[in-house]
C-alpha cells in the first residue's frame, strides 16, 4: 500500500509540473506530449481547432471531424478520451486499416500472454499480446522496446510514468497509466 501511495504522489508531482498551460499556442499540446491523456477532463477531446495538435490557420482544421461526435457511438471508457478502443474494435464500431497502402491485408493476432509478477499488494499484471497485435506490429515493440523474451526486461511503474515502455504508448496514444486495474488485473491468490 506504501508503494502505492508513493507512487500516487509521484503521478501527482507529475501532472502539476506537466499540467499544459491554459494557452495551448504558448505550450504547444503535440500528439507526443508527455502523459497527454492525464490531462483534466475539459481539456480532452476539444474540437481539432482548439486541441493545440492541429493548425488552427489551416481551413482544412475546420473541416475535421470533432472527436466528441465521431466517438459518441463508441464504447466508453473511464479515461482516457473515453472511448473504450479495445470493446469499439470488437463491436466493429471501427475497422481501421492494418496497412494504410493495402485495404485487403489482415492483422496477425499473436496469442500469448506475459504474466509479470508485481511485489506487494498490487495484483499482478497481465500483458496480452492478442490485444496488441491487432492494431500493432511485432516490430512497433520488438526489439526496441522489448526484447522478445520473457523476463529479459526491467519495468517499473516509474519508466512508465516517464513514458519509457508501457509509457512509449499507454498515456499517449492507448488508455492512460490513471486504469491501474486494466493492466493490473491479475489478482493474487
Ligand atoms: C505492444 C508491445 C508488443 C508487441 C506489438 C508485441 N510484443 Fe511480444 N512481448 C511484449 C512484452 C511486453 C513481452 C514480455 C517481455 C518480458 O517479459 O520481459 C513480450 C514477449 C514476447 C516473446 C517472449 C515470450 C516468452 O515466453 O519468452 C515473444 C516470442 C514475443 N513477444 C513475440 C512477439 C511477436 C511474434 C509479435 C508480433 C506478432 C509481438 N511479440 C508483438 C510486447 C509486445
Ligand atoms: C506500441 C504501443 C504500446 C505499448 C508499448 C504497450 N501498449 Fe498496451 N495497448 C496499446 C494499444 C494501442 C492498446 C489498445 C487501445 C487501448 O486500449 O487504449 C493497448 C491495450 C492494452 C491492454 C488491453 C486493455 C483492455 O481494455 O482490454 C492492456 C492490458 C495493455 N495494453 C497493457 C500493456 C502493458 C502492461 C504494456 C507494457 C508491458 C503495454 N500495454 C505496452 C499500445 C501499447
Ligand atoms: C499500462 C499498464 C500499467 C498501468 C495502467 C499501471 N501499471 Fe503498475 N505496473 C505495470 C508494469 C508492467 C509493472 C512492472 C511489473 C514488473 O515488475 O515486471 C508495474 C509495476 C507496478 C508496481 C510495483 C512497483 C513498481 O513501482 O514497479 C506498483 C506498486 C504499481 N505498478 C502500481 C500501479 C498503480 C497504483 C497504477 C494506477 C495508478 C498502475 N500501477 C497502473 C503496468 C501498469
Amino acid at each position: 500500500m506504501r508503494g502505492m501511495i508513493g507512487l500516487m504522489a509521484l503521478m501527482l508531482t507529475y501532472s502539476v509540473a506537466l499540467a499544459p498551460a491554459a494557452d495551448p499556442a504558448a505550450a504547444p499540446n503535440t500528439v507526443n506530449t508527455f502523459n497527454r491523456l492525464m490531462t483534466n477532463k475539459l481539456q480532452r477531446n476539444l474540437p481539432p481547432m482548439e486541441d493545440g495538435i492541429h493548425d488552427p490557420a489551416n481551413e482544412g482544421t475546420a473541416m475535421l471531424q470533432r472527436p466528441k461526435d465521431a466517438f459518441g457511438t463508441m464504447a466508453p471508457s473511464n479515461g482516457g478520451n473515453y472511448v473504450n478502443w479495445v470493446e469499439s474494435l470488437k463491436k466493429g464500431s471501427i475497422n481501421p486499416r492494418y496497412n494504410k497502402d493495402d485495404p485487403t491485408e489482415e492483422a496477425v493476432v499473436f496469442d500469448l500472454d506475459i504474466v509479470r509478477e508485481v511485489k506487494g499488494t498490487m495484483p499482478d499484471v497481465v500483458y496480452p499480446h492478442d490485444r496488441h497485435t491487432q492494431w500493432l506490429d511485432c516490430s512497433n515493440c520488438h526489439p526496441d522496446i522489448f526484447i522478445p523474451e520473457k523476463g529479459k526486461n526491467q519495468i517499473s511503474m516509474a519508466q512508465i510514468i516517464m513514458g519509457q515502455k508501457c509509457g512509449v504508448c499507454h498515456g499517449k496514444v492507448a488508455f492512460p497509466v490513471s486504469e491501474c486495474r486494466l493492466c493490473h488485473s491479475k489478482t493474487k491468490k
